[in-house]
């Protein structure tokens, strides 16, 4: 069987955690929808299906702090191959907007630069798994190290009883390899076509920059 032709946009929303992905992918889907007249299907990694889901809790566990970077890799994969062919496929074949916060940029940054893995490997595998959907256009919401590492652990004092897990458990130095990642990355467009936005400034603000770029690739 043919794969269904692909009609709708895909977006991705990616970034060092703490740098606001999640209320930005949350304000974007509202505007599509509203000034775009589109459905959206909203969806974030790893999860988004239930076998993704149970994928999700074996990576952020914090009892599993020995996790290699290859193991890590293969499990994003993992979810991300489930997440295409049941809910993001479909939705593109729909005609629908997808809003994804992260995709396959968050692996080659977080386990191909800071894993020390290489984006190489990391793109050959996205490629036999699912190289004809990748998105549109993945916008990286930048905010400093200290920064993302500071706001991140403001909301897990108020929403996980103050526990880190396993990925912010890491620290500063390997936060530093991530936001330098996301930047080298995002400039070779190594997961396609990718712009870098500035983070830091009021939630409003960003979601206008966004905007601006996301109106070009509807
Ligand atoms: P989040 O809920 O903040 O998106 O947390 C997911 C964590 O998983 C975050 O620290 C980044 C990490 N991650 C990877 O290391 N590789 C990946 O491919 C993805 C999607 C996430």
């Amino acid at each position: 069987m043919t794969p269904a032709k692909r009609r709708g946009v895909f977006i991705a929303i990616e970034g060092p955690d703490g740098a606001g992905k999640s209320t930005q992918a949350a304000m974007l889907a509202e505007r599509i929808e509203r000034e775009a007249r589109l459905r959206v299907v909203r969806v974030r990694e790893p999860g988004g299906t239930p076998t993704g889901e149970r994928v999700r809790e074996v990576l952020l566990d914090p009892k599993l702090a020995a996790m290699c970077p290859w193991t890590e890799l293969l499990l994003y994969m993992a979810s991300r191959a489930q997440l295409v062919e049941e809910v993001i496929r479909p939705a593109l074949a729909a005609g629908h907007a997808v809003v994804s916060d992260r995709f396959l940029l968050s692996s080659v940054v977080y386990q191909g630069y800071a894993g020390a893995i290489g984006p190489r490997p990391v793109l050959t595998l996205a490629r036999a798994a699912f190289k004809d959907c990748l998105p549109d256009l993945t916008v990286v919401v930048d905010v400093p190290a200290a920064e993302g590492l500071s706001r991140s652990s403001r909301r897990r004092r108020g929403a996980r009883g103050g526990k880190a897990d396993r990925v912010e458990a890491k620290g500063l130095a390997y936060a530093e390899k991530v936001r330098a990642g996301f930047l080298d990355a995002a400039k070779r467009r190594l997961a396609g076509r990718s712009v870098i936005l500035d983070g830091r400034a009021p939630a409003g603000e960003v979601a206008e920059d966004i905007w601006h770029e996301v109106r070009r690739v509807l």
